[in-house]
């Protein structure tokens, strides 16, 4: 299967750039008031694309669609039904619901939007520079849209300069997408690299099992002619191509719980407590990983990637550094990924999911399968550790952090990081704990209590914190599909 080179014309920019140096963003979702306004309007929305433009663009606006959308635009069956079963069913199916941790204070229930029966069906991501973010809004949301859409949340952003609420640099490390599909998955299989397939993120082209994503693929026809090839099914076109599945999840942060939470912990010392709150992270505020940058960039890693992830976990096998249980080691184990990494030939077996250890294990083993690409904004005012040791005020302000995530495969990637990395109280050996920034504390089958932190020391018995409360809530979300641009006009019911 030769891949073809990827046409940038056709795929959403968020995917290639995330719009970084526009500071501004809007998420508007919207319901279908009228079927064939609404197609109209996607048909002829300006969606910027990915094609590199010097200068970058001074705004941007992007289009996803849920699967209740893809039935309100009157999309066909036999298209729809070859969408993945996660975007099909959603993100608040009872047993998804509980795979992800969406339970008690996380429970679809209470969430402000998202969920059966109030999913939306569309989602505008709206970008421009500071100050130009209303007028940018208003030109996609005037009166074409307003007859075709229902807007049912505007959901704002904050431009914290690259610091997460709790006062963490984010978005440091990203797989470095092979955009050139250069590079032969296999040759990675064995080590950790940050090199990643492009069909890992964008459908339609080969992913790490050299194999495209399942994807709704339609005979050649009138109507379908304006869509690419696919690549692995001669004569059928491709409506997957140069789409991606979009996770979207609203993560209240109660920053003021944690620092205090920290700060008691450390015996209140605040440089204890940032000491502290950075091992549950893995990095320092400033985004330095707890274990020594390697001098030279981890093999697979082109240079132009972030100096502060140049890293392995090779240096600290027994997670003294960085515990098994920090946030960065739990949702990407990079090479080190449970206590006893096997060697040699088991390790061989390991990656391809075949070793004599727990089918968890093998499956932990293979980072590679189980990467995304973090696309989320900050919202809410900013507020110091410091600060956040006061008692909140009668009109605090919400905070948190619009989590957003593109993967071709929702199960294998986003909801796998989820479940069996983040939520999972038995991760690496861990007994007892979930992910110290978003898991929930709420008691499990065989784990009554999971509000505990390990963290191995050098000679002596690990040191553990206990009683973490939860720090981060989930008040929305749902699967979206992002797609390329010919396949938003074809779903939209455009033939050219
Ligand atoms: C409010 C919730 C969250 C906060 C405050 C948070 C914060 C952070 C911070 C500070 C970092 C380190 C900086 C960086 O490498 O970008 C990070 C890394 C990361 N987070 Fe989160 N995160 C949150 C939710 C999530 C969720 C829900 C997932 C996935 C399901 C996730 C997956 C990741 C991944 C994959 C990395 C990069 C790890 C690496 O490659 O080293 N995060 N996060």
């Amino acid at each position: 299967m030769t891949p073809p080179a990827i046409d940038y014309r056709d795929l959403q920019g968020v995917v290639r750039f995330g719009y970084k140096h526009l500071h501004a963003a809007r998420y508007v979702l919207a319901r279908v008031r009228e079927r064939e306004a609404a197609r109209a309007w996607l048909r002829e929305a300006p969606v910027t694309a990915a094609e590199y433009s010097l200068p970058p663009p001074d705004d941007a606006l992007q289009v996803a669609l849920t699967a209740p959308g893809l039935d309100a635009l009157g999309v066909a069956a036999a298209v729809r039904d070859a969408f993945s079963p996660e975007f099909l069913s959603g993100m608040t199916d009872a047993n998804r619901s509980r795979r992800l941790g969406d339970v008690g204070a996380n429970d679809p229930a209470s969430w402000q939007w998202g969920g059966a029966s109030r999913a939306p069906h569309v989602l505008l991501m709206v970008f421009a520079h500071r100050g130009a973010l209303d007028a940018v809004a208003a030109r996609h949301t005037g009166s074409a849209f307003s007859q075709a859409f229902t807007i049912t949340h505007t959901l704002e952003t904050s431009d914290l300069d690259g610091v997460e609420p709790f006062g963490f640099a984010d978005g440091i490390s990203q797989p470095w997408i092979d955009w050139a599909q250069g590079t032969a998955p296999a040759s990675r299989a064995l080590d950790y690299s940050n090199l990643s397939a492009l069909g890992e993120y964008v459908l339609g082209y080969p992913n790490e099992y050299a194999k495209c994503t399942d994807r709704p693929l339609v005979p050649a026809d009138a109507a379908s002619a304006l869509l690419p090839d696919a690549l692995d099914a001669p004569g059928q076109k491709d409506v997957g191509r140069n789409g991606s599945y979009l996770v979207f999840r609203q993560l209240g942060q109660d920053v003021r719980r944690f620092w205090q939470f920290v700060h008691g912990a450390a015996g209140g010392d605040l440089a204890a407590a940032e000491r502290l709150a950075a091992v549950f992270v893995g990095r320092t505020r400033a985004g330095d990983p707890l274990v020594p940058l390697s001098a030279r960039p981890v093999p697979g890693t082109p240079d132009e990637q972030a100096a502060q992830n140049h890293f392995t976990f090779d240096g600290d096998p027994r997670g003294v550094a960085c515990p098994f249980g920090s946030h960065i080691r739990r949702s990407n184990p990079r090479n080190t990924d449970y206590p006893e990494r096997p060697a040699g030939l088991t390790k061989l077996l390991a990656a391809f999911g075949a070793s004599s250890k727990g089918f968890r294990d093998d499956l932990i083993s293979a980072v590679r399968f189980h990467r995304i690409l973090r696309r989320g904004r900050e919202y809410g005012p900013p507020l110091d550790p410091a600060d956040a040791l006061a008692p909140a005020s009668a009109t605090e302000p919400e905070r948190g952090l619009h989590f957003i995530a593109l993967n071709a495969n929702i199960g294998r990637q986003f909801e796998f990081l989820q479940n069996a990395w983040l939520a999972n109280t038995t991760f690496a050996d861990l007994r007892g704990e979930t992910d110290p920034l978003i898991g929930t504390r709420e008691p499990t089958p065989g784990c009554p209590a999971s509000g505990a932190f390990t963290r191995p020391r050098h000679g002596a018995p690990a040191d553990r914190v206990n009683g973490l409360p939860q720090f981060v809530t989930v008040k929305g979300g749902e699967y979206f599909f992002l797609p390329g641009l010919r396949a938003l006009r074809y779903l939209a019911g455009g033939t050219s």
